[in-house]
Order: structure tokens, then C-alpha cells, then sequence
């Protein structure tokens, strides 16, 4: 008994499906006239609401939309109103909405022709690309095409213990002992839209005292602005020479104060139109400071025998700048 029942049930929904989906395509739009989908990612925000605000949220948004039709969320402006469905996700071709602003239904111009202006095929052409992409109602666009925020980086850790000659230690290797580390480099990338990008880059390094920052922003087919400070030490071994008939270990200066920084910043505008040869005006700014050992060693004379050797360290001040 239960069969037969059933299936009537199923053949009752079937009817009902072709009875709202019958009158949709026995008005013959003519789909060959719609402008083509706009060939971008588009994001609601950037694209889409402008044309709500400007051209349909006047009548379908609030309390009491026309047509009992509100555009201001994704699902109410997928169900459609008093007319039935209006936004066919994945498909602007057969989503009524765009027959509506294009103009191929009569009495369904929307905006209705008596006051507002026509959507421009440009307009439409948007319209279709997000029903294509699915109709989402968030998103700032330009996502798909890169990403707007990216941030790589990579952590340095080291460890070294010395026996023996720290300061040669520091010299050759570039580095002192015992711990350093830190962001041995980074790279935040945010796109501003399709056409501008931001990037920081750059390097934080403490125990080595070794710095980079870079800032770019950069605007496709105009130009870009970049600038930067960059800051790394060298050190020097402040040990002099060895004469073993003196008798004495080898003179050593101060290592810690033994180093030089160098320190650089600059600055960069570039104008890079297509139209243009490409200009690039720089600035860059240098400093070298600090205190290295120099091979010039001073004489050491042994009190007992007046002997004399150049085997006492020296080192000279370094203050450069240009
Ligand atoms: C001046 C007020 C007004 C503006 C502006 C307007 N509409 Fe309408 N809209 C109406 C009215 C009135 C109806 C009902 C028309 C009818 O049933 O004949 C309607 C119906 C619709 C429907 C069918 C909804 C349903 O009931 O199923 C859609 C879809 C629609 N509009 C989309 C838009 C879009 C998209 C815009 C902006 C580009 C827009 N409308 C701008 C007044 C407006």
C-alpha cells in the first residue's frame, strides 16, 4: 500500500519542478546578447557592491524590498523574490538576474528604465563573472590572481663555543662565540589590489649584529618607491706577533671593542610607465664605523737585550661616511 503512494509523490514533485521552470524559458531570452563574463577574479567588495549601492539596494535592501527581493545577503539574493529564483550560482548565462540588467526581459529592466540609468555592459559583464565564480558575497578581489598577503620566513639558530682564540675566532668566521640568531630572512608581500604591492624584507640578526630592512611599493605600469637601511660588523683579531726569545705570550688587545660596522640606507623612485623610458632616481647614504687592527704593529724592545721587534697589536679608528 505504501508504493503507489510513494510514487505519486514523486511524480508530484516533477510537476511542480517543470511548473517553475517552464515560464523562465518560454520567454526566449536571448542570451546571445549579453556581454561577455569580465575575465577577472572578482571580489564583492571591490566589484560588486559599488554597483548594489549605486543602482539596487535603493529598492532591494531594508525592511520591505520591491518584489520582496533583497540583495543584501547571499541567500535572499540567490532565492529571489515575489518572481522566483534569481541567481543560478556557477551559471549567469541562465541566472534571471542578468537577464533583468541587461535588459532582455521586458518589463524586468532593472533598475526599472523610468528614472535610473542602465547597468553599462561593463557593469553586466562583472555581474557575470561573480555569478560565474559563485556568486560569494565577500572577498576583496584579487586574491586568485595574488595572493594578498604572503610571509615567508626563515629562523637561524647557532651555538659556538671557542677554546682557544676567540678573537681570530670572530675574525674568520664573522661571527663571535656562544649563542646568535634570529629571522635569518623574511619577506612580507601584501597586495593592494590587482595592480599595487607592498613588500617588507629583510633580515634581523642580533648576535651577529647583522640588519636588513627593505620596503618597496610598487604600482604596475607606474612606478615604485623602495628604500632600505642594511647594517652588518666585521671583527678583527687584535693579537700581534710572537718572538719567543722575549719570553712572553703574544700581545692582545681589547678584542670586543674590535670591529667595524658598516652601515648603509637608501632610497629609490622609479618611474616605470609603458609608455615612458624608465627613470630611476637613487640616494644612498653610507657609514663606516668603528675600530679594526691594522698589520702596522708597533715595536716591543726587550729590557735586557735592547732587542727590538714589531710585534706590539695596533689598531686605527675607522669613520667613514659618504
Ligand atoms: C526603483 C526600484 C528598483 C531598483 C533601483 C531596482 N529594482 Fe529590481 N525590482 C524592482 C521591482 C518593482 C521589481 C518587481 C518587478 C515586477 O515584478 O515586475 C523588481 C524585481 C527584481 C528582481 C526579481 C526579483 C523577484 O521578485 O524574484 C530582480 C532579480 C531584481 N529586481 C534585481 C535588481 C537589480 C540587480 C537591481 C540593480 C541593478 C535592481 N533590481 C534595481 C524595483 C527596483
Amino acid at each position: 500500500m505504501r508504493l503507489p503512494s510513494t510514487r505519486w509523490t514523486a511524480r508530484g514533485g516533477l510537476l511542480l519542478l517543470l511548473g517553475t521552470v517552464w515560464p523562465a524559458a518560454a520567454q526566449e531570452v536571448d542570451v546571445a546578447r549579453l556581454p561577455p563574463a569580465a575575465e577577472i577574479t572578482v571580489g564583492f567588495d571591490r566589484d560588486i557592491r559599488p554597483i548594489f549601492e549605486s543602482a539596487c539596494y535603493r529598492c532591494h535592501s531594508g525592511e520591505r524590498p520591491r518584489s520582496r527581493y533583497s540583495l543584501a545577503d547571499r541567500e535572499s539574493a540567490v532565492r529571489g523574490g515575489a518572481v522566483g529564483v534569481a541567481i543560478i550560482p556557477g551559471d549567469s548565462e541562465r541566472s534571471p538576474l542578468i537577464h533583468y540588467v541587461a535588459r532582455l526581459v521586458e518589463g524586468m529592466e532593472m533598475p526599472p528604465s523610468s528614472r535610473d540609468e542602465p547597468l553599462s555592459p561593463e557593469q553586466v559583464a562583472l555581474l557575470r563573472a561573480w555569478i560565474d565564480q559563485g556568486a560569494a558575497y565577500e572577498g576583496t578581489g584579487g586574491e586568485a590572481s595574488a595572493p594578498p598577503m604572503k610571509l615567508v620566513s626563515t629562523l637561524s639558530f647557532q651555538w659556538f663555543s671557542v677554546r682557544g682564540n676567540e678573537a681570530k675566532f670572530r675574525e674568520t668566521v664573522g661571527r663571535p662565540d656562544g649563542f646568535a640568531g634570529g629571522i635569518q630572512d623574511f619577506e612580507w608581500d601584501q597586495a593592494l589590489g590587482d595592480d599595487r604591492k607592498v613588500t617588507v624584507a629583510g633580515r634581523v640578526l642580533p648576535g651577529l649584529e647583522d640588519y636588513e630592512i627593505a620596503l618597496a611599493y610598487e604600482r604596475t605600469d607606474v612606478g615604485f618607491v623602495r628604500g632600505g637601511y642594511t647594517q652588518y660588523r666585521r671583527w678583527f683579531d687584535g693579537v700581534g706577533g710572537y718572538y719567543a726569545p722575549f719570553g712572553v705570550g703574544a700581545y692582545e688587545l681589547d678584542a670586543d671593542s674590535l670591529h667595524v660596522d658598516t652601515r648603509r640606507a637608501w632610497f629609490e623612485l622609479g618611474l616605470d610607465r609603458p609608455d615612458l623610458p624608465r627613470i630611476t632616481v637613487g640616494y644612498e647614504y653610507l657609514v663606516r664605523e668603528g675600530e679594526r687592527s691594522t698589520l702596522q704593529w708597533g715595536m716591543v724592545v726587550d729590557p735586557a737585550t735592547f732587542d727590538a721587534r714589531a710585534i706590539y697589536p695596533a689598531a686605527k679608528q675607522v669613520n667613514e661616511c659618504r
